[in-house]
Formats: structure tokens, C-alpha cells, sequence
């Protein structure tokens, strides 16, 4: 029996050599960690017999994809892999098991299991309260160490729980700061892959500013304060249209395809936006309507019925809109009848026909990242009339939710951002300045 291993860079050998209780590795994306997470449960499951492993990722499905498939190629000849169960067992005793978890359910299936090693891959893809429950599952009374290991990237709900023990080193009674190892790894310390994929850099060199700090740079403060920080408004350029979002209004061209965007709301604020898409693609916000029932307007409610009766008047009288085949795509959430007639429904009766928005909200503000980005000429493929005043107000502002650290916080008025990613959504731009190959599905967040 003989397991060959690969040669470990300089990171994943340090990540091999810890002994700490809690060790964390990574920080940004690409730096080898799955590679260092599988050959750390290979050479513990080789050194203590008896020795009982779990490997967790957030699905199934990246188990699949990121260990088991190796661990079958690798462990060959040397343990023995029972997919009822998922579980490798070596000749010693030792187990390698595979885990995954979603959701509470899937937290609370963990209660009263028993590992000595806990290998939290993509930890920041957990919930804070989910990784107490598995280091909970740390227990038995053999002297094999006891150990867990989080691999993490900046962003997703368990992002604020790690930094604070790992970057931050903030440590709250009961915590022991000498148990908790961080060990940084990036792209560029993964000689392996830069040499198979040398795309992979010019991918992550390509995303949006702050997204590329965090994955590539592994920096774990960039999803602090506003989300649109590239949004720019400069009158000065407001003609020449370059390096700003927002400009003067003109008269749309009558051969530009017309569109309206609508989130709803009744005790919370309602938006339609309307948009203008020029002959490259370029999207112009060009009027809007926003009101909200709790502050009503000249006295009147904004019932759903009146919104309709609202937006369907302004489609036949206003010059931008007036003759116009105009196409919507609104918020999922107003086709729901479970109480009664849908909000859809009553739009309908206004002759307002809808397509159903893609509610993936960070997928959503990646597209409207990538539309404000300016090209190397100073050009976005966004642009706002500066007469759409509640988009100016409320967009620029919004900032990111403390549990999801790369999504916009819910609590602020984010309704006009909701509509905006709606539309953006139903025209999804790759990714700007990319090779022809790259493409969305490399986020792992989509
Ligand atoms: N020491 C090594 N020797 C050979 N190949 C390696 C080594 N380290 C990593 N690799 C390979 O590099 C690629 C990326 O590594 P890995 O998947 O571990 O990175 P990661 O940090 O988990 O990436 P992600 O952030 O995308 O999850 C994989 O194909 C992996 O097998
Ligand atoms: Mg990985």
C-alpha cells in the first residue's frame, strides 16, 4: 500500500503542519485548499488508527465535485469508499466521512455525532450557528487530537463569525486565542494551478473591485459600508457621458426597445422603474415611480390598484413612453394567490404583463456591478436621467447586510435597487473585459 501525495506549497505545508485546536486557511480564492483539507484527512486518517474524520461542505453536489471524486482516484487500493454512506474506511480503522449542510435541518442532523476532526470546507458558506453546532460534534475520550479546520474566501453568511476569530483575533469569553490558527493562502501561492489554468488569474483580475479584492487579494474588509461605491455622479460630464451614471435627460430614439421594472409593496415602499436599451446595450433609466402607502401622497392610498391605474396612465400620456411596446419584468413574490387575488392578477387588469424577475439577489448585484463599471474610455452600460430622483437617493446609500456580507442589508430602502436587479437580471451581462471562455457560473455565489 503505498499513497503517493503531491508536493504541498509553502502555505498548505504550514496548513499541514498545524497543530492548533482551530485552524483556518485561506482568505482568498484558488489558494489550494481543498487539495490541503483532503490530504490533511488522508494523513491523519493514515497516522491515528481509528481515527474518525468528517468532511463538510455546504451540498452534496461540491462534495462530490471537490473531494469524493479525488478521494476514490487517490485512495485506490488503500481505503475502501461505501457511497451508501459516504464514508471511506482504512484498514486501520480510520474514517473519512462526508457531510453536508444547508440548512437548520441539516444542522440539527449532526447532534450527538462524534468526530475527532472536523474539516469545515467553504466554512463562510455556514451560518455562525451552524458551525457551533458541528464543533459541538468535537468529542470521545481517545487521545487522537481533536481539531477543526475552516477553509474560507471573504463574503457569505459565516464571513463576520470567522473574521472575528481568525483576522480580527476579537475573542469572547471561553475562547482562547492561542487555539485558533490563521494561515493566509492566495491564488498566487498555488503554483499548481497557475501552471495548469492561467486563465484563473485573469478571471479573478476581471471581477468587480470589491469582489476581486476579496477572492483574489483575500481581503476580509471590503464588504463594509456602501455596495455601489463606483457610482458616480458628475454633472461636468453629464454631456460627453463619460465617468458618470448619471446624466441629462434627452429624447429616447424611437427605435430603442422600452422596458419597465416594477418590486412591490404595500405597508413598504412600491417602485417601477422604465429603461431605455440603445443599440449596444447600454441601459438608460428614464423615468420612475416610487411611493410607499404609509406616507401617502396628496392623501390618497397607493393600493395596488392605484399603482397599476398609476403606471398604466403614465405609459399612454408620457413623450418617452406614449405608442410603445413596452415590456415589465417584476418581483416573483406578486404572483403569489395564496391570498387570494395575486397582485399580478390586478396588473393584468390594467393591461400590465410582466415577466418573472430572477430573485438571486447577489447575482443581481454582480450584473449591476458590471454595468456600472466603466470601460477603459470612461463608459458604464448604466446610466440614470437625473430626474429619477428616488433612484439617486436610495441606490448610492444602500449598504451591506451584516449576516450576508455581500448582499445589501434588507432593512434599508432598497426597493428601487430590488427593481433595478430585476431588470438587470433580464439581461445578464458575462462578466466585462473577459476572455471569450469566462463566464457568470464562475461564481460560486450565483
Ligand atoms: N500541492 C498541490 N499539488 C498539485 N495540485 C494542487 C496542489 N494544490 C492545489 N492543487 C490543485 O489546484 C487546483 C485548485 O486547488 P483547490 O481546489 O484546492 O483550491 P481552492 O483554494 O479550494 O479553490 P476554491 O477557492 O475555488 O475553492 C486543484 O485542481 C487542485 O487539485
Ligand atoms: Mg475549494
Amino acid at each position: 500500500m503505498k499513497l503517493h501525495i503531491d508536493r504541498p506549497n509553502p502555505r498548505q505545508a504550514e496548513f499541514l503542519s498545524a497543530t492548533e485546536k482551530y485552524i483556518a486557511f485561506g482568505g482568498a480564492r484558488g489558494g489550494g485548499k481543498s487539495w490541503a483539507v483532503r490530504t490533511k484527512a488522508k494523513l491523519l486518517a493514515l497516522r491515528y488508527g481509528g481515527i474518525r474524520l468528517l468532511i463538510l461542505r455546504r451540498t452534496y453536489a461540491e462534495l462530490e465535485s471537490n473531494h469524493i471524486r479525488f478521494l476514490r482516484r487517490e485512495l485506490q487500493g488503500i481505503a475502501v469508499y461505501r457511497s451508501t454512506d459516504r464514508i471511506f474506511t482504512f484498514p486501520n480503522g480510520s474514517t473519512i466521512e462526508f457531510g453536508y449542510c444547508a440548512n437548520d435541518t441539516d444542522a440539527a442532523r449532526y447532534q450527538g455525532a462524534e468526530y475527532d476532526v472536523i474539516f469545515l470546507d467553504e466554512c463562510t458558506q455556514l451560518k455562525e450557528q451552524w458551525m457551533h453546532q458541528l464543533a459541538a460534534c468535537i468529542r470521545g475520550v481517545n487521545a487522537f487530537p481533536k481539531r477543526i479546520y475552516y477553509t474560507c474566501n471573504p463574503g457569505g453568511p459565516g464571513h463576520s463569525y470567522i473574521k472575528r476569530l481568525f483576522i480580527d483575533r476579537r475573542f469572547e469569553p471561553g475562547e482562547k486565542g492561542e487555539d485558533y490558527r490563521f494561515i493566509p493562502a492566495r491564488v498566487s501561492d498555488n503554483t499548481a494551478l497557475l501552471q495548469a489554468q492561467p486563465d484563473y488569474i485573469r478571471q479573478l483580475e476581471a471581477l468587480p473591485r470589491r469582489l476581486r479584492l476579496a477572492w483574489l487579494e483575500g481581503r476580509w474588509d471590503v464588504f463594509e459600508g456602501q455596495v455601489f461605491t463606483e457610482f458616480t455622479d458628475d454633472p461636468s460630464h453629464y454631456q460627453d457621458r463619460r465617468y458618470t451614471h448619471v446624466i441629462a435627460p434627452f429624447d429616447i430614439p424611437r427605435e430603442w426597445r422600452v422596458y419597465r421594472s416594477y418590486d412591490f409593496g404595500y405597508a413598504k415602499p412600491f417602485s417601477c422603474g422604465w429603461w431605455a436599451v440603445d443599440y449596444d446595450g447600454c441601459i438608460y433609466r428614464i423615468l420612475e415611480l416610487y411611493g410607499c402607502t404609509n406616507t401617502p401622497d396628496e392623501g390618497v392610498l397607493w393600493t395596488p390598484e392605484r399603482q397599476f391605474r398609476e403606471i398604466r396612465r403614465i405609459e399612454e400620456e408620457h413623450p418617452y413612453l406614449k405608442g410603445r411596446e413596452i415590456r415589465g419584468v417584476a418581483d416573483p413574490a406578486i404572483w403569489d394567490a395564496s391570498r387570494g387575488e395575486s397582485v399580478y392578477e390586478t396588473a393584468l387588469k390594467y393591461r400590465l404583463y410582466f415577466e418573472k424577475g430572477d430573485n438571486r439577489r447577489i447575482a443581481g448585484w454582480m450584473q449591476m456591478h458590471y454595468r456600472m463599471q466603466f470601460d477603459e474610455e470612461g463608459y458604464p452600460l448604466m446610466y440614470v436621467f437625473h430626474t429619477c430622483r428616488g433612484f439617486l437617493r436610495t441606490v448610492p446609500q444602500l449598504l451591506y447586510s451584516q449576516q450576508s456580507p455581500e448582499d445589501v442589508d434588507t432593512k434599508q430602502e432598497d426597493h428601487i435597487a430590488d427593481e433595478t436587479r430585476y431588470f438587470c437580471m433580464s439581461r445578464p451581462l458575462p462578466p466585462r473585459k473577459l476572455t471569450a471562455t469566462a463566464s457568470l457560473s464562475f461564481h460560486p455565489l450565483g
